[in-house]
């Protein structure tokens, strides 16, 4: 009997600790399939004394026994996911890069840090590593998919195009263009390394549901940074909510399965944009330390908040959730107080929605009662009083189950709710 594919998804501004739960549910897949998003993403997953930072590879690469695949969704830099294999020596006949994946080459970069860098104070603070410069060139039709690296003289050729057609621009920008015979040696030598691993990716995941193989879509990003549903234009160029997966993956709606949205028990966005609920303070502060707020991808601190339940419901709903992972409850221990931001105050009135842009809007808070210690609790039972009220209230606010708590880092800290 075909089988339905079970989805994670980041509910926030990412970083919310989806690597986590990936590594967690992976114990129990046969498949992992990343489906959006590039080396941007930085999924830190912690087991024994080891920490491992995932950025391209699937977080399923831990669990020996599962396949990991690259959607076409993905946007792919050759020399990063090389560099990030040769973590692993065991990846052959597990892991699968779709041929329709797009390239994400060093240009791209060059693109992006100079239009961030033209930006000035207006800049998006992106991670700088071209995700929206490969993304542009996909939907304008002047990008180069995977697939071409089985013919590096053609597609050599065909880059050599594009930087005479675009000489003016990218002299303005500062892109320097590449030599010709060096980026030809460039391309035989990413075929060289991945032609192992590409493949049609779509084949293989329809092909391994319909064997009842079970099979995990791995989000990345997170719902505020969705390119159409997100804090446009502070976003990432991908679609990160689930119906991204479909596209992601060649997969129908049909064959999705239980969705887990991935939430912060807080929040925290990097990079520029809107944050109602960001707090200036010490308790950001405080939270930052705690958290380790300190992005795994470029180092830079991420900015703490409170946790937003409008902008959650808001999340809930889009990406169809059925259950919450809510995540790193333990850094809230010992706070007095712990705040929601439960309503936006907008145009002189109170809204219960995320209005066209959230810039405009001031946050409404209520107020909770802290704890002393959630830290490695493994089930609901052993949570402190006011730490299950709090779970109980953000339920109901954001009107879905909170199925799975995260009290550490590590992999066994980890409430599974009947
Ligand atoms: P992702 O991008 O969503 O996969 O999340 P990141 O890996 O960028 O950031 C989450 C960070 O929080 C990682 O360093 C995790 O090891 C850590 N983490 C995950 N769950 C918990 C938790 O319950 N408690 C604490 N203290 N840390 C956690
Ligand atoms: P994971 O998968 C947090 C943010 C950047 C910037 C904006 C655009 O680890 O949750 P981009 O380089 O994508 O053009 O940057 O998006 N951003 C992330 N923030 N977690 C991520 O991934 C992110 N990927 C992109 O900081 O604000
Ligand atoms: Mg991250």
């Amino acid at each position: 009997m075909s089988n339905q594919a079970d989805l994670i998804v980041g509910l926030q501004w990412g970083d919310e600790g989806k690597g986590k739960i990936v590594d967690h549910m992976a114990q129990t897949h046969d498949y992992v399939c990343r489906f959006a998003g590039g080396h941007n993403a930085g999924h830190t997953i912690v087991v024994g004394e080891e920490k491992i930072a995932l950025h391209l590879i699937p977080s399923g690469v831990l669990n020996p026994d599962a396949k990991n695949i690259v959607g076409n969704g993905v946007v792919l830099s050759p020399v990063d996911f090389i560099e990030e294999m040769s973590q692993f020596d065991d990846l052959e006949g597990r892991l699968f890069i779709s041929d329709k994946a797009h390239l994400l080459l060093p240009y791209h970069a060059a693109i992006d840090q100079a239009r961030e860098r033209m930006k000035g104070d207006k800049a998006i603070g992106t991670t700088g590593k071209g995700i929206g410069p490969a993304y542009g060139d996909k939907v304008a039709r002047v990008g180069h998919r995977v697939g071409e690296l089985h013919h590096p003289r053609k597609l050599a050729d065909k880059i050599m195009d594009y930087f005479s057609m675009n000489a003016p621009v990218f002299a303005a920008m500062g892109v320097e263009t590449p030599d010709a015979q060096e980026l030809y040696h460039e391309l035989l030598e990413y075929r060289e390394v991945l032609e192992p691993y590409i493949t049609d990716t779509t084949l293989l995941v329809q092909k391994a549901l319909e064997e009842g193989k079970r099979v995990l879509l791995e989000g990345a990003q997170g719902t505020m940074l969705d390119i159409d549903h997100g804090t446009y234009p502070y976003v990432t160029s991908s679609t990160t909510i689930s119906a991204g997966a479909c596209s992601g993956l060649g997969l129908s709606p049909k064959e999705i399965g239980r969705v887990t949205g991935i939430a912060k028990a807080y929040c925290t966005r990097v990079g520029n944009g809107p944050f109602p609920s960001e707090d200036h303070g010490e308790a950001g502060q405080r939270l930052r330390d705690r958290g380790h707020e300190y992005g795994t991808t470029t180092g830079r601190a991420r900015r703490c908040g409170w946790f937003d339940a409008v902008a959650m419901r808001h999340a809930v709903r889009i990406n169809g959730v059925d259950q919450v992972a809510l995540m790193k409850l333990d850094v809230l221990d010992g706070f007095e107080e712990i705040k929601v931001c439960v309503g936006y105050e907008f145009e002189g009135r109170e809204i219960d929605y995320v209005p066209y842009d959230l810039e405009e809007v001031q946050p409404v808070y209520r107020i909770f009662k802290g704890w002393k210690r959630s830290e490695g609790a493994r089930n609901f039972e052993e949570l402190p009083e006011a730490a299950r009220e709090y779970i109980g209230a953000l339920e109901e606010m954001i009107g879905c189950r909170i199925g799975i708590i995260s009290t550490s880092p590590e992999r066994e800290d980890t409430i599974v709710r009947r």
